[in-house]
C-alpha cells in the first residue's frame, strides 16, 4: 500500500513506503528478498543490533533475571502474602522497570484468541488495510509501517495498527470476531494494571486508590498496538522499533509462540533479551509512572531487534491516565526539593511523542527540571 511517499536526501530515488509484509511478501520478482532496501538500514543510526545482541534475562544467575509478580499474591486476602507481592512490586520497578506478571487469572484461550486474530488481520489483503490506514496520530485507528514515516530517517521493520480502544472502544470490523475477543481482552488488562497500579501506590507510600485516582483510571486512555516483524533477510542491518520508552503508566505485552523473541530492554547499560514464556504478561512502567514517582520509578528504554526465521508478533497495551489529566509528580513524593518534572497534559505529552521520530527518552526530557 502506498501510504506516504517519501523523499530521502541521501538517494535520487525516493524510497515507496509499502509495509514490510507486502515487501517480503512480494512476488514481483518471484525470488525471495535477499537484502534489504538500503533505507531500511539503521546502523549509522542507532548501535547495531547485532554486535550488541543482549545477553538473556534468564534464571542462570537469580540477580539477573526478570522480576516475577504472582498476580495471585497481591489480591490475596492474606495480608502478609499481598505485602511480600507490594514489596515485589516495589524492587521491580525500581530495579528493572520491567516483570513479568503470572497467575493473573485472564484465560489462555483469550490472549491466543486475539494473537490469531491478529495475525489474520495483517494477512488480510494490502487494499482492506488501507482502509483503516488513518492519517492523524489521534485518529483512532491507524495501521501502517515503520513508527512515522513522515518525521523518519531510516525505516523499522515493523507494520502496525494502533487502536484506541478506551475510554471509547474502537477497532477494525475485520476480520470478523476480532473487535469481539479484542474488546473482552482489553477489559481484562484494564482490570490487571489497575490491581497493579494499586500495589504500586502503596508500594510508593500513597493510598492505595491514589494513582487511580490523581490519574482518573476510570477515563483511562488505553492504546490497543499490534506490531507484526516479518522475517528479514539482514536482520543485523535493521531494527524492528528502536529504543524508546512508553508514554503513560504501565504497558502490557503478549507475544506470540516464536522460538526468536526480540524484545530487548536496558539493563544496567547493557542490552537484555526479554523472553516471556507462554501465559504470562510482561510489563514495564512508562514515563508517566516516572513523572509521578518524581522519577523513583523510571521508565525502561526497550527496542524490538528482528530475525531471519518467522514473523515476530507482539500486542502491547499502553495503559495512561485520561488524557485530560494533567500529570506531574505527586507532592507527597516531593519532599523539599523543586519537583523534577514539569507537570503536562497527558493528551499533548502523547500527541508529541506519536507525532515526532521516536528517540529515545526525547519526550520525557522536554519535561524534567533537572
Ligand atoms: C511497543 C514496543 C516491543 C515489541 O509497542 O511500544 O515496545 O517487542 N514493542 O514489539
Ligand atoms: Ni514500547
Amino acid at each position: 500500500m502506498d501510504l506516504v511517499s517519501v523523499h530521502s536526501s541521501s538517494s535520487l530515488e525516493p524510497p515507496k513506503l509499502i509495509t514490510i509484509k507486502a515487501l517480503t511478501e512480494s512476488s514481483a520478482t518471484g525470488t525471495a528478498l535477499k537484502s534489504i532496501p538500503s533505507h531500511y538500514n539503521c546502523t549509522s543510526t542507532y548501535d547495531n543490533p547485532c554486535e550488541n545482541k543482549g545477553a538473556d534475562a534468564s534464571s542462570s544467575d537469580p540477580q539477573d533475571a526478570l522480576p516475577v509478580i504472582d498476580f495471585s499474591l497481591l489480591t490475596s486476602a492474606d495480608s502478609e502474602k499481598r505485602s511480600k507481592a507490594i514489596q515485589d512490586l516495589a524492587n521491580a520497578c525500581q530495579e528493572w522497570g520491567f516483570f513479568l506478571v503470572i497467575n493473573h487469572g485472564v484465560p489462555e484461550s483469550l490472549m491466543k484468541a486475539v494473537i490469531d486474530g491478529l495475525i489474520e488481520f495483517f494477512n488480510l489483503r494490502e487494499e482492506e488495510k488501507k482502509e483503516f490506514e488513518g492519517k492523524h496520530v489521534l485518529d483512532p485507528i491507524r495501521c501502517g509501517t515503520s513508527f512515522n514515516p513522515k518525521m523518519e530517517k531510516v525505516f523499522f521493520w515493523r507494520d502496525f495498527l494502533k487502536v484506541f480502544v478506551h475510554p471509547q472502544f474502537h477497532f477494525p470490523n475485520k476480520p470478523p470476531g476480532l473487535s469481539e475477543v479484542a474488546g473482552e481482552y482489553c477489559r481484562r488488562s484494564r482490570q490487571v494494571v489497575r490491581e497493579l497500579l494499586r500495589g504500586i501506590s502503596e508500594s510508593l507510600g500513597l493510598e492505595g486508590s491514589y494513582i487511580d485516582k490523581a490519574m482518573d483510571l476510570e477515563s483511562g486512555f488505553q492504546v490497543f498496538v499490534a506490531n507484526l516483524y516479518p522475517p528479514c533477510p539482514q536482520p543485523e542491518l535493521t531494527m524492528g522499533m528502536p529504543p524508546h520508552s512508553d508514554h503513560g503508566l504501565l504497558s502490557l505485552l503478549i507475544q506470540n509462540d516464536t522460538p526468536t523473541g526480540g524484545l530487548q530492554l536496558q539493563h544496567n547499560g547493557k542490552w537484555v533479551n526479554v523472553n516471556a514464556p507462554p501465559n504470562c504478561f510482561l510489563i514495564n512502567t512508562a514515563d508517566h509512572l516516572e513523572v509521578l514517582s518524581n522519577g523513583k520509578y523510571k521508565s525502561v528504554l526497550h527496542r524490538a531487534v528482528v530475525n531471519s526465521q518467522a514473523t515476530r508478533l507482539s500486542l502491547a497495551i499502553a495503559h495512561g491516565p485520561s488524557l485530560d489529566t494533567v500529570v506531574g509528580p505527586a507532592p507527597e513524593l516531593v519532599d523539599g526539593q523543586p519537583p523534577a518534572y514539569i507537570p503536562m497534559r497527558y493528551k499533548e505529552y502523547m500527541e508529541l511523542q506519536q507525532d515526532n521520530a521516536l528517540d529515545r527518552k526525547s519526550c520525557l526530557d522536554r519535561v524534567r527540571t533537572v
